[in-house]
């Protein structure tokens, strides 16, 4: 799954994010099967930006906490439970996303870190206690599901020759004329 022009337009647009060195790694940590963190938090940047002045939210700050909420370099796949004391990938990854953040200058509110803490919400701990992060969480899930089912149609269409010839041989077995 690519970024499409609308999509690369709005990363350049944000490229104080974009283009620093160390973000720019996300583009080989993988996300759900048929992407990367890269390509995956713009896409979540992106409707969090679309939706903000739906619901009285700051534009820019929903730009910053799509793109930065999932800044943690630690491919999950790989994640050998040493690096976090054997904690569980979605309960640290939003604190090293806001470490990181911090780390390479970029500013964060509190309200904007609480966003970033709580976009695991339910299946983390903590809860979203603003606008932004109720935001946030939402165009996260609803982002990995279309990347999900992404890589779940990529994977089919891997297979189309085999399934073609399943389909050839069962609709031979139930047309075969009986002896
Ligand atoms: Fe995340
Ligand atoms: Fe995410």
């Amino acid at each position: 799954m690519t970024l499409s022009d609308k999509e690369l337009l709005f990363a350049e647009k944000h490229k104080h994010i974009t283009h620093n060195d160390t973000y720019l790694k996300l583009k080989s940590v993988p996300r759900h099967g048929s992407t990367n963190t890269f390509d995956h938090s713009v896409r979540v940047a992106m409707m969090a930006t679309d939706l903000a002045k739906f619901i009285y939210v700051d534009s820019e700050s929903a730009s910053k906490v799509g793109l930065l909420h999932d800044f943690c370099l630690v491919d999950y796949h790989k994640d050998d439970k040493d690096v976090h004391n054997g904690r569980w990938y979605c309960f640290y990854h939003p604190e090293d996303a806001v470490i990181n953040s911090e780390l390479e200058g970029f500013y964060l509110s509190y309200v904007e870190k609480k966003a970033i803490w709580s976009h695991m919400f339910p299946l983390s701990t903590c809860i979203p206690t603003s606008r932004l992060g109720y935001l946030l969480t939402f165009c996260d899930k609803v982002v990995a599901t279309q990347e999900s089912f992404a890589n779940i149609t990529e994977g089919l269409f891997r297979f189309k020759p085999f399934l073609l010839k399943m389909r050839l041989c069962v609709s031979n077995v139930i047309t075969r004329k009986p002896n």
